[in-house]
């Protein structure tokens, strides 16, 4: 079976412009990686999981996390956290901010947000699962998707008896990555889950884990029967696998990986500033450069260099042509005078440009 990745589907009123959701991933989701996303094929894309204690609080590096660009639409913004009147005044914040869709975490594995009742701790109190997700559907106007592992055990099927009650409550749609909390990334996704899942519930269910290529989508789409899968890995560094997987199977040119990987910077520069850009990038070389497009120890050289300006000379440098690719790509890039900017947010964050 032959399956439009690029169908049109539905998240409450919100249309999602084809079958490839852009997975959050905590240190990964900046606004470059889901930009390039969409650039590349999502037609959905997510933020990283935003603390409700940090907006509470009104955290600036937290409120950071709200800034939304006017090519990033439709954008979901994830939230974390356990307490409901909190939650719903994120929520709030959210839609403040311009996000399309409001997305709970239920999903987290780390100890640090399970042991404050938060992410994947909440499918074990199902009743407070659901009081959460009323408390955020009360307070916006905008859909509500609840992001979910299988439970918390090896082997559980907590999703099963928690998603429908999820949807009871308020949830407009529902992504699962069928493996339990204790399992954090290892083993594999069992997406038999996932089916089983989409037969219970009459929302749309977003499939999460191991999507690595066309043929995998495919194949999940059609045999979980869900509206769209979801990519992570596969895509950190690589959004030419979202290009794979909606059907240009091209490999990039050096010029092309040099040029995105330059482009990714300067945004990433502009979002979080030099000095945090500085060390959060460094995984970002070995991700896009890996795959056989460069020698290793290019890598570890780029790694080792003290200034991003640096690193921008010597990847030009192993690829010159990259240059033109570049500034085609910095013409295209929207306005970022286009960005929505909440009126609470401290200016400093957009220091850096
Ligand atoms: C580095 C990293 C950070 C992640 N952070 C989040 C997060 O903030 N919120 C969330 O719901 N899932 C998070 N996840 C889980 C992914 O969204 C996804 O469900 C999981 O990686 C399985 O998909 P994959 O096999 O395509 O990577 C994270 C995964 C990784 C690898």
């Amino acid at each position: 079976m032959n399956i439009d990745l690029k169908e049109t589907w539905l998240i409450g009123s919100v249309e999602i412009p084809g079958r490839l959701v852009l997975a959050p991933m905590a240190g990964v989701s900046v606004q470059a990686f889901r930009r390039q996303g969409r650039r590349y094929g999502a037609g959905l894309v997510c933020s990283e999981m935003v603390s409700v204690a940090g907006i509470q609080h009104r955290n600036e590096r937290t409120l950071g996390y709200l800034r939304v660009g006017s090519d990033e639409h439709p954008l979901a913004i994830q939230i974390f956290g356990s307490d409901p009147v909190a939650m719903a005044d994120a929520a709030r914040m959210v839609e403040a901010a311009g996000a399309d869709i409001v997305d709970m975490n239920f999903g987290c594995p780390v100890k640090k947000v399970t042991k404050t009742g938060a992410g994947a701790s909440l499918l074990d109190d199902p009743d407070h699962a659901c009081r959460l997700v009323a408390a955020v559907a009360g307070a916006t106007a905008l859909p509500v998707s609840v992001k979910m592992r299988r439970g918390v055990e090896n082997g559980s099927r907590t999703c099963l008896a928690v998603g429908p009650q999820l949807v009871e409550a308020g949830a407009a749609s529902l992504t699962l990555h069928p493996r339990s909390a204790k399992q954090m990334y290892t083993g594999t996704a069992d997406h038999s889950l996932t089916a089983e899942l989409v037969s219970l519930v009459d929302v749309p269910v977003i499939a999460s884990g191991d999507i690595t290529s066309r043929a995998r989508a495919q194949s999940v789409l059609a045999t979980t029967g869900a509206a769209a899968v979801m990519v992570g890995r596969a895509a950190q560094g690589n959004p030419w696998a979202l290009a794979e997987m909606m059907g240009d199977d091209r490999e990039p040119s050096r010029e092309e990986v040099v040029a995105e990987l330059l482009l990714f910077m300067r945004e990433t520069v502009r979002e979080l500033g030099v000095e945090r850009a500085s060390g959060f990038l460094k995984k970002f070389y070995g991700w896009y450069l890996g795959r056989g497009r460069f020698p290793r120890p290019f890598k570890q050289e780029l790694v080792m260099l003290p200034t991003l300006a640096e690193v921008e000379q010597t990847l030009l440098a192993a690829a010159p042509g990259a240059r033109f690719i570049f500034e085609r790509l910095l013409a295209e890039a929207p306005d970022p005078q286009d960005e929505v900017l909440l009126d609470s947010l401290p200016i400093s964050i957009y220091g850096g440009g």
